[in-house]
């Protein structure tokens, strides 16, 4: 079905604001390349040939560029040992090139995510998912944010203004997405409830979110009437489905036209969470290079 204008109105663009802030990032690169001559450069690593990671990380090389800042890849094979990976992320470390590593998730199995991603230096975790920044997210301090959840704020207060009060239902409790975007929301002053595989009734709790952000990578899981009427809607989920004519559609974990007609504000999929997973990512690693900079 084809949204008229009114629901048109109701999607948020995340590719619009996702452009504007790479742009803002691209011209402070270039403030910041004239003043200390340097380029912000950051290190992508993806071990193993998952396709959609593959496609992940070249946007993200892509984008980089972009924005002024320098891409450095490590594509290594499925067969990569960890001390192999952990040997990587210690020359990374060192590199003052670099200012910030990303290591592309989902890791084959035989590798610990832990131990990975933990042996990323923290002011270069640009992903923020080690210990150090994910545990000063929780305390209220400064770090490295994760960049969907981070990205998931700034649509939230670009479409919103202040988010104080309001009743945020995430549903997913992951790391990479439903724990630190718990502890954002707590930072903005609303009241945050997690639905997860164990909540008895997601749906009754989900129906009280004046904000519903779903992040379990389960296509269409959540249906039109789990949507308080008025609510604003973000979809962090994508997965290719297959058509009955053979053919596929990237669909979220939000079933859309049926939220569409009860939410206030919802982000579509694609074009809504995944352009600003990569801005912030770029907005992440130009702070990491500032810091480096001034020696913090
Ligand atoms: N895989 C899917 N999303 C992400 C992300 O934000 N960071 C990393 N490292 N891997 C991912």
């Amino acid at each position: 079905m084809k949204p008229d204008e009114a629901c048109r109105r109701k999607i948020i663009d995340g590719k619009a604001i996702a452009r504007a802030l790479t742009e803002s990032i691209k011209d402070k690169v270039e403030h910041f390349r004239v003043e200390t001559g340097k380029i912000p450069g950051l290190a992508v690593v993806l071990v193993g040939n998952d396709p959609a990671s593959e496609v992940y990380v070249k946007n993200k090389a892509i984008q980089t560029h972009r924005a002024g800042m320098r891409s450095f890849m490590h594509m290594l094979p499925e067969t990569t040992a960890q001390d192999e990976l952990l040997e990587l992320i210690a020359r990374l470390n060192a590199d003052a090139a670099i200012h910030g590593i990303l290591v592309q998730l989902p890791l084959p199995k035989h590798l610990d995510r832990n131990i990975v991603i933990n042996a990323i230096a923290p002011h270069k975790d640009v992903d923020g998912l080690g210990e150090a920044n994910a545990g000063r997210l929780s305390l209220g301090m400064d770090g490295h944010v994760p960049c969907t959840p981070l990205g998931c704020l700034k649509l939230l207060q670009e479409t919103l203004g202040t988010l104080r009060g309001l009743h945020a239902v995430i549903i997913g409790a992951s790391n990479l997405v439903g724990k630190p975007m718990a502890q954002l929301l707590l930072r903005q002053g609303c009241t945050v409830s997690i639905a997860h595989i164990d909540t008895k009734d997601p749906g009754s709790l989900a129906r009280q979110g004046d904000i519903l952000i779903v992040a379990v990578g389960k296509a269409e899981l959540v249906p039109g009437d789990w949507v308080k009427p008025g609510a604003t809607v973000i979809d962090v989920g994508i997965t290719r489905m297959d058509l009955p004519d053979g053919k596929t559609r990237l669909v979220g974990d939000v079933a859309f036209d049926d939220a569409l007609e009860k939410a206030a504000f919802i982000t579509p999929v694609p074009g809504g969470v995944g352009p600003m997973t990569i801005a912030c990512l770029l907005s992440n690693t130009f702070d990491a290079a500032c810091e480096a900079d001034k020696g913090v």
